[in-house]
C-alpha cells in the first residue's frame, strides 16, 4: 500500500483510478474503530483513502499536540489489512504553507459541549476537513459517531456550503468491557485505563435508567454522574442531555436524546456518548 505525503502526488494518484473514492479521515495511531470506518469504505468504494495527519490548528494552547500518540508504521498495517489502497499523510508544512490564512468556520453548533470547552477547535476541524475534501474530491467520507458533534458540525458545513460529498457516520467501536476506542486511550496508564471505564459506565447508567421510564434530565444525568464522581482521578468537562439533531440541552428526554460527556482522567481528556434510546 503506497504512502503519499504530497496534495500533488495524491491529486495524480487519484487521476488514474475510476469509480467512486471514498476519503476516511484520520489523526492517525488507528484503532479497531479507524479500521471499521475502513472495511466500510472498502465496501462502499471502489478507491478507499485514509488520511493520517495530526492537525495542529485543532488543538488549543495547552492541549495534548505533542504528546498526541503517532506511529504511521503502525497505522500502514492496520490501513492495508482494512482495506485502504492509499494513506495520504502530509506534513504540516504540506497542509498549512507559510502565509496559510484561509479558514472555514461553522457557527451555532460549534459553541456547545466540546466546542465550548475547547474554543477554536471545531475551526481547525472544519479547515483541515475541508482542506482533504478538496484535495482528495471523494463521493463519501467516512467519520465515527464517537466524535458526534464533529460529524454533527461537519454534516452541517457540507450542507451550508453545499459540498458534494456524502457523510456516513459510523458507530461507536467498544472494547468488551466498555471503552469506547480512542487513539488516546494509548496515554493512560493501568490505573487510568480502569477509571476510563466510568465513563461507558455513566452512559449505561443513565440508559439503563431510561428504559426503566425515567424521563427527567436532571434525574438522568445525575445519576450519570455518580460513576465518575465515585473515580478520584476523574473530573468532568461536561456532562449534558442535548437533542441528537440541534445539540441544544433538553429537560425531558426521550428515545432521540443524546447523552454527551468529556472526562479528563488525569491529563487525558476523553469523549463518549449514547442515544438514550438505542440499544
Ligand atoms: O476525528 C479526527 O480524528 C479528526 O478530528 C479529523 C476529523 C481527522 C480532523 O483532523
Amino acid at each position: 500500500m503506497e504512502t503519499i505525503d504530497t496534495i500533488q502526488e495524491m491529486r495524480r494518484f487519484l487521476a488514474g483510478r475510476d469509480g467512486l473514492v471514498a476519503l476516511v479521515p484520520t489523526m492517525g495511531y488507528l484503532h479497531e474503530g479507524h479500521a471499521s470506518l475502513m472495511r466500510e469504505a472498502r465496501r462502499r468504494a471502489d478507491t478507499v483513502v485514509a488520511s493520517v495527519f495530526v492537525n495542529p490548528i485543532q488543538f488549543g494552547v495547552g492541549e495534548d499536540l505533542e504528546s498526541y500518540p503517532r506511529d504511521l508504521e503502525r497505522d500502514r498495517l492496520i490501513a492495508g489489512e482494512a482495506g485502504a489502497d492509499v494513506i495520504f499523510a502530509p506534513t504540516v508544512a504540506e497542509m498549512y504553507p507559510q502565509g496559510y490564512q484561509s479558514f472555514v468556520n461553522v457557527e451555532g453548533i460549534t459553541g456547545r459541549l466540546c466546542g465550548a470547552s475547547r474554543p477554536g477547535h471545531f475551526r481547525g476541524v472544519t479547515t483541515v476537513v475541508t482542506k482533504l475534501l478538496n484535495i482528495v474530491q471523494p463521493g463519501i467520507a467516512l467519520f465515527g459517531m464517537k466524535d458526534f458533534q464533529q460529524l454533527a458540525v461537519i454534516r452541517t458545513m457540507v450542507a451550508d456550503l453545499n459540498m458534494n460529498v456524502e457523510i456516513v457516520g459510523m458507530p461507536i467501536v467498544r472494547e468488551p468491557d466498555g471503552l469506547a476506542l480512542s487513539s488516546r486511550n494509548a496515554r493512560l496508564d493501568d490505573a487510568q485505563r480502569k477509571s476510563a471505564l466510568c465513563l461507558s459506565r455513566a452512559l449505561f447508567a443513565a440508559k439503563e435508567a431510561f428504559s426503566r421510564g425515567e424521563r427527567s434530565a436532571a434525574t438522568l444525568s445525575a445519576l450519570a454522574l455518580a460513576p465518575i464522581g465515585a473515580e478520584v482521578e476523574a473530573q468532568v468537562d461536561y456532562l449534558e442531555l442535548c437533542d441528537s439533531a440541534t445539540l441544544e440541552p433538553v429537560t425531558t428526554a426521550d428515545e432521540k436524546t443524546l447523552l454527551a460527556l468529556a472526562v479528563k482522567i488525569g491529563t487525558v481528556r476523553l469523549i463518549d456518548n449514547c442515544i438514550l434510546g438505542e440499544e
